[in-house]
């Protein structure tokens, strides 16, 4: 009898061999959102300890810009009611991991007041491209959500604290249909114009495809935005997330939103599931000769981990393939 096949590293045997196109960039920081993307839409409350292990284990595994938390109003968003305890927990975490980056959403001044005491560097606000999500997410008008926003960013930045906005529902909206690209950009540079360092453009609910990022990406070009204070946040609702980013990567984007395992989705936004997997990112990038600083390995090992604890397997691709976990 032969004797059997060992089973092959999955990893070695699958990475595909990096094949640089020049048409993209060397490198790409990922803004990792899976302990508050991911987690927020969570059903059941994942203790706090677990959180923490979370994200010391996406450190750890290189990520270098890792969302915590949210000091939102409990209430609307139980699954995050215990930032306050969480924080104090990550204290090590950016000298063990130098670079090392912990952003929290904040919304409003009580936000900032929380995040200030817990000696929070880095925050994001989140405005919203359309009325209706405005209303739901942030109980306000977009105009009334970004008069919020105002004081925030200025405190913030006058605190010395860097300051993301987060633009949802950029390509489409479930109550409004297709958002028109000149709203995009009025609300994009008006964050912008405030203060935000950095704007994350939201395909909350994951039904942009890829000619339509590029020709949003122009309209911030033509309204004079340079790309390198754009990043792009895409949910997988319809598959497009990767592709999505190849396209937003050609016109020039460096830093790409992702969630862990996928995890996620947004409790104002039903229609909205789960963010482009890190995992799946980091293949596509490796596999382009893009640099992350992200191990790979480390990195689907803590996803495995995480759908064991929250009791069904991730949706990426990336881990399903890697752990032989597909459903
Ligand atoms: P509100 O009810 O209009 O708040 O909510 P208010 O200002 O009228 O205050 C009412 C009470 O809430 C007051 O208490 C405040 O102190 C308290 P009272 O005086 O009645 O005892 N309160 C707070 N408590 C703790 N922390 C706070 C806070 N603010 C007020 N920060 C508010 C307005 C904005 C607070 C609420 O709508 C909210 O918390 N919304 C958060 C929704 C959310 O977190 N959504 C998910 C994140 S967005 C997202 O996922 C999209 C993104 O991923 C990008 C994409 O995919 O597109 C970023
Ligand atoms: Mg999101």
């Amino acid at each position: 009898m032969n004797a059997p096949i060992p089973e092959p590293d999955a990893l070695d045997l699958g990475l595909p061999a990096p094949f640089q196109d020049t048409a993209l960039p060397a490198e790409v920081r990922i803004h990792e959102v899976g302990p508050r993307d991911g987690l927020q839409n969570e059903s059941a409350l994942v203790p706090v300890e677990v959180k923490a292990e979370f994200i010391g284990r996406l450190a750890a595994a290189g990520l270098r810009t890792v969302e915590t938390t949210s000091f939102v109003h409990p209430k609307w968003v139980p699954q995050l009611a215990d930032a306050e305890e969480l924080v104090p927990r990550l204290a090590g975490l950016p000298d063990r991991h130098p670079g090392l980056r912990l952003p929290v959403l904040v919304p409003n001044e009580r936000g900032l007041e929380r995040a200030l005491a817990h000696g929070i560097t880095d925050i994001a606000v989140f405005a919203s491209a359309t009325e209706t999500f405005a209303r739901r997410n942030l109980n306000r008008s977009a105009d009334g959500a970004m008069a919020m926003f105002l004081p925030v960013v200025r405190k913030a930045t006058e605190a010395g604290l860097r300051v993301r906005g987060y633009l949802s529902m950029c390509f489409g909206d479930p109550w409004e249909g297709p958002v028109p690209h000149s709203q995009v950009i009025d609300f994009g540079v008006r964050l912008l114009e405030m203060g935000c360092d950095q704007l994350s453009l939201g395909d909350t609910i994951g039904v942009a495809t890829p000619a339509q990022v590029t020709a949003l990406l122009d309209g911030f070009a033509r309204a004079g935005v340079p790309v390198g204070r754009l990043a792009v946040h895409f949910h997988d609702t319809y598959g497009q997330a990767l592709s999505n980013t190849l396209s937003a990567l050609r016109s020039g984007i460096t830093t790409v939103d992702a969630s862990a395992g996928g995890l996620g989705g947004c409790p104002y936004a039903k229609s909205a599931t789960g963010n482009l997997a890190t995992e799946d990112l980091v293949w596509m990038l490796h596999g382009l000769g893009v640099r992350t600083g992200v191990d790979l390995r480390e990195l689907v090992a803590t996803s495995a981990w995480m759908a064991q604890r929250l009791g069904r397997p991730s949706p990426s691709r990336t881990v399903q393939a890697l752990t032989g976990s597909r459903p």
